[in-house]
C-alpha cells in the first residue's frame, strides 16, 4: 500500500529509514530477538497462539510478527508510518516461510485514520509510544483493537530517559526534522489501558524497555 493516508508519515520516515531497518534486520539474523521483545513473545506465547491473530502497531521489520507466526500464530498484521521497512521485512518473511500469513499496511495511524481496521486477538506496540505524541489515545484505540491482550513498552521516565530523549530532540531540531521522542507517564499510559477495561501487569522492568501486559478480564 503506498504511503498515501497519513501526513503525518514523513516525520516518521525521515528517520526510521532504509538504513535504520536495514540495521533491525541485520541484528535480529544475527542474534535473534532483543530481551525485551523475547519476553513480549514468551507472554503471548503462554496466552496461546493457535487460532489467535496478531496485530503489530509500529511493528517495523516485524521480528516479533515474525517469531509468533513461526510458532504458530493464526496471521498477523502490521501498521506502520514509515514505509521504508517494507523490503527488509519483505526479505524477512520469505526466508521464514511465513509470509502468507502477514499483511503490512503503511501510512495507517490507528488514532487517527484506523476506522477500517478489525480487531486482533493480540496487540502489541513495542518501542513505539516514545515515538507518539499523544501516547493515551493511542492506547486507548489500541486497546479497543484487542480482544484478548495488548503488550507493548516504554522507556522507564527517569532523569536519564529524559536527558537522553531530550537530547536526542534537540538534534532533530538542529538538522530541521519534524520526528519528536517523547517519555510519556507510565502511570497516564496505564490508567488509559485500565478506562479501556483491561487489566495491566508489569513484564518486565529495567533501565531501558519497560514490557507491560494489559488483559481483557
Ligand atoms: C523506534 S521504531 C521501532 C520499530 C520496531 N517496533 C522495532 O522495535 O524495531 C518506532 C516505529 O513506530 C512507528 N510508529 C509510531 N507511531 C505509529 C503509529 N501511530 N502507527 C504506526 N506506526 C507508528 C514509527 O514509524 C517507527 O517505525
Amino acid at each position: 500500500m503506498p504511503d498515501c493516508c497519513n501526513p503525518g508519515s514523513a516525520r516518521y520516515e525521515g528517520v526510521f529509514d532504509d538504513r535504520f531497518a536495514h540495521d533491525v534486520a541485520k541484528r535480529y539474523r544475527r542474534r535473534g530477538l532483543t530481551a525485551p521483545e523475547r519476553r513480549i513473545v514468551e507472554h503471548l506465547v503462554a496466552l496461546g497462539l493457535a487460532d489467535r491473530t496478531v496485530m503489530e502497531i509500529g511493528g517495523g521489520v516485524g521480528e516479533i510478527q515474525l517469531e509468533l507466526l513461526a510458532r504458530g500464530a493464526a496471521a498477523s498484521t502490521n501498521l506502520e508510518l514509515s514505509g521504508a521497512y517494507e523490503a527488509e521485512a519483505r526479505a524477512l518473511l520469505d526466508e521464514r516461510g511465513v509470509a502468507g500469513r502477514a499483511t503490512r499496511l503503511v501510512g495507517v495511524d490507528l488514532a487517527s485514520n484506523g476506522d477500517r481496521i478489525v480487531e486482533a486477538d493480540y496487540v502489541v506496540l513495542h518501542r513505539v509510544v516514545c515515538c507518539y505524541p499523544d501516547s493515551e489515545r493511542l492506547l486507548e484505540v489500541a486497546a479497543a483493537h484487542a480482544r484478548r491482550s495488548l503488550v507493548f513498552s516504554h522507556p522507564p521516565r527517569t532523569w536519564f530517559t529524559r536527558m537522553s530523549v531530550g537530547m536526542g530532540n534537540a538534534m532533530m531540531r538542529l538538522r530541521g526534522r519534524e520526528y519528536r521522542g517523547y517519555v510519556h507517564s507510565p502511570g497516564a499510559m496505564y490508567g488509559a489501558l485500565e478506562r479501556a477495561g483491561l487489566q495491566v501487569r508489569p513484564l518486565r522492568t529495567g533501565p531501558k524497555w519497560w514490557v507491560v501486559a494489559a488483559t481483557r478480564a
